[in-house]
This record gives C-alpha cells, sequence and structure tokens, in this order.
C-alpha cells in the first residue's frame, strides 16, 4: 500500500515510539530525518551510505543492533533513505525472528518510484548482484516528495531511469510524457503504476518479470563497475537498457530517444571488449538465467515480453553498443 504523501506524518504518529526502530544511512540522518519531525522520538540504527553498505556483514551489524534495542516479534523496522536502505531493511525484516513489520519511507527518487515498492528484499555477494534475498511486503510505503531537494542530480537522473523503464513496459503509449525531472504527479504515477503489477504478479511469476528490462546486462555492468568506477544501480540500468535494444528490432523512436538521453545525462561505461567474457558470466549466473538461457524483458511494438536470447546475441549487442559509443574518447 501507498500512502498519499499528505497523509506521511499522520501515519507516522500511529506507530508506537516503544515498538519501532528506524534504519536509515548516515546522509539521510543529516539532510533527510530532520524533515520528519513525527519520526523524533524513534531509537535508529544508523549505517554507512551506499552500495557497498548492501552485504551481509551490514544484516549481520543490523540484526545485532535490532537484538540490542529490544527488538521483538512485534516491533516495527521503518527503512528511511534509498534503494539501499529499503532493500536491507526488508531483508532484515523478513529474516529477523522469522519475520517482522517493515514500512518503508523512501528519500531517494529511485526508492520512491522502484525500490521501495513491491517487497523485493536482498543483498549483493561477491558472485552477484541481489543473489541473497526475500520477498516481504512493506506495511506501508510513505513518503514526502520535497525531501528529494537535498538529492544530487546524479540520483535523480538514476531514478528517472527506473521510472521510465516502467512506463515504457507497462504504459508503452505514454512514454513520450515522462520526461527529467518528473512532477510529484508523475512520481506517483510511476509508483502506483509498478504497485498494480506487482499485485497481479507479486512472486514474479509473469508479468511483474517486465520491469527486469535492463537488468539482465546492467546487474554485470552494476557488479562489474560500481566499486572500480563508482558507477550508480540507476546507471547501470541505464546502459543495459540500450544494451539490451539492440538485442532486437526496437522501435526506432524508442530508441534513438533513449540512445540520446543516455549519452546525454549518464558518464560513459567503462566497458572495453576484454570485459566481455567477464559480462558474459556474470549474466549466466543471474537470477534470470534459467537452466543456462540468458532471459531478458524486453519492449516489443506487439507488448512486452520475456524472451530467451542465446550468448551470441548478447555479445554481438554488447559489440554494437562498443563501435557507437564507449570506443570513442
Ligand atoms: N527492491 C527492489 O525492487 C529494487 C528496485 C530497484 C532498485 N533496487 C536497489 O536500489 C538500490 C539503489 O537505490 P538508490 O539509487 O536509492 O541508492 P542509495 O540508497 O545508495 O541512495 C543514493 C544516495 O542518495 C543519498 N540520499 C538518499 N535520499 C537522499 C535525499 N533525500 N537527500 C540527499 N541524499 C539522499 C543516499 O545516502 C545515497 O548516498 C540498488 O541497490 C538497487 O539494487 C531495488
Amino acid at each position: 500500500m501507498i500512502t498519499r504523501a499528505s497523509e506521511t506524518d499522520e501515519y507516522i504518529q500511529t506507530l508506537d515510539a516503544n515498538r519501532t526502530v528506524i534504519l536509515t544511512d548516515h546522509n539521510v540522518e543529516q539532510l533527510v530525518l530532520p524533515k520528519f519531525a513525527a519520526l523524533s522520538p524513534f531509537r535508529r540504527i544508523c549505517i554507512a551510505a551506499g552500495e557497498a553498505s548492501k552485504c551481509q556483514e551490514t544484516v549481520n551489524t543490523i540484526l545485532h543492533q535490532m537484538h540490542q534495542l529490544g527488538m521483538d516479534r512485534n516491533s516495527i523496522l521503518i527503512g528511511l533513505g534509498g534503494g539501499v536502505v529499503t532493500d536491507l531493511a526488508g531483508y532484515c525484516a523478513s529474516i529477523y525472528m522469522r519475520g517482522i513489520k517493515v514500512i518503508h519511507i523512501p528519500t531517494s527518487l529511485l526508492a520512491m518510484v522502484d525500490a521501495a515498492i513491491g517487497g523485493k528484499t536482498g543483498i549483493n555477494t561477491a558472485w552477484g548482484k541481489n543473489m541473497v534475498g526475500t520477498f516481504h511486503q512493506p506495511e506501508a510505503v510513505l513518503y514526502k516528495p520535497e525531501v528529494l531537494n537535498t538529492l544530487p542530480e546524479r540520483h535523480l537522473k538514476c531514478g528517472f531511469v527506473e521510472a521510465w523503464k516502467t512506463f515504457v513496459m507497462c504504459k508503452p503509449n505514454e512514454w513520450r510524457e515522462l520526461t527529467f525531472p518528473l512532477s510529484e504527479a508523475q512520481i506517483a504515477d510511476v509508483a502506483q503504476t509498478k504497485l498494480k503489477l506487482v499485485e497481479e504478479d507479486f512472486r514474479e511469476q509473469n508479468k511483474r518479470a517486465w520491469l527486469n528490462f535492463g537488468h539482465t546486462i546492467g546487474h554485470a555492468f552494476e557488479h562489474l563497475y560500481h566499486q572500480s568506477h563508482h558507477l550508480l544501480h540507476g546507471e547501470a540500468i541505464a546502459w543495459g537498457m540500450l544494451a539490451e535494444m539492440y538485442l532486437f528490432d526496437a522501435n526506432q523512436d524508442l530508441l534513438l530517444f533513449w540512445e540520446n538521453w543516455v549519452v546525454n545525462n549518464i558518464p560513459k561505461l567503462p566497458y572495453t571488449p576484454l570485459d566481455k567474457e567477464r559480462i558474459l558470466h556474470l549474466m549466466q549466473a543471474d537470477k534470470k538465467s534459467k537452466d543456462g538461457t540468458l532471459h531478458f524483458a524486453l519492449p516489443y511494438e506487439s507488448g512486452s515480453a520475456v524472451v530467451p536470447q542465446n550468448v551470441e546475441s548478447v555479445s554481438s549487442s554488447l559489440d554494437r553498443m562498443w563501435k557507437k559509443h564507449l570506443s570513442k574518447a
């Protein structure tokens, strides 16, 4: 359930401060928490900001602190932050004492339109992105669009990438209306669109898998470059969607729009053909690979679909992207 932004403070006031603990990161604690006066009575657990925190070590620290704070099966964990915090809050809540309630208060655009909605939780491992996780629906997703005032533009663009993906896959006649920066009404629209899909297919057996557009190749880019080149999740997905559009006969309007947007708004991918084998290997180990076959969610003109593709096609789409966009200095 997504509570309207106007109801966020009212909802927080109904929570019992003795039973509720906030999980947040240091940036959000400093820049955003003071904007939620209603959260001031709650105790909190604070982690380092950024993707590197989405790991088993941080999970161990959080679970230990949850125990030290006396949380029991009736306690509630609030994830206040971007997608890293909401993924971790959801995961820790889902495994602590076999599962307690979680509420998300997304503070990045990407978390408002995507990560906080739908109950997918997870952490990264040495062998891949989001390889350990659970499905655990939040009790509520609360938000205040005005907190985006402090979010750096680079992160706002990451949120736009996931929003655009949702519209392309679910509202193919409306993606042209979605331009950067998004209005508050558009943020609510994208969030509701994702929620509707999740309600139809919570466990991703069918249509929910459409939202993986760009993620089969994108997750491999992210795994390879996030530490070495500080590539952000949304940036990896932006290039992943472009590479995946080269896999099939994509609508030319769509391809040209995306090519142009990515080249003008997203840092260049540090890819070289020497990385290709590792990327193909990472994709084969991905959750979306079935019996060793790669699967891709693609926006066909006849409607979105998840289709198998062989490794050779993926290899040649990476070559085409290299020739067109990445080889030039
Ligand atoms: N569970 C899902 O369905 C799902 C979907 C999409 C993405 N994700 C995950 O989400 C993560 C990416 O999320 P993200 O892009 O929000 O990254 P993030 O959580 O790292 O947040 C981005 C940065 O912005 C800071 N920040 C957040 N809100 C702020 C604000 N209002 N003002 C100033 N700074 C602020 C954070 O401290 C962080 O440094 C990835 O790990 C990805 O896998 C999950």
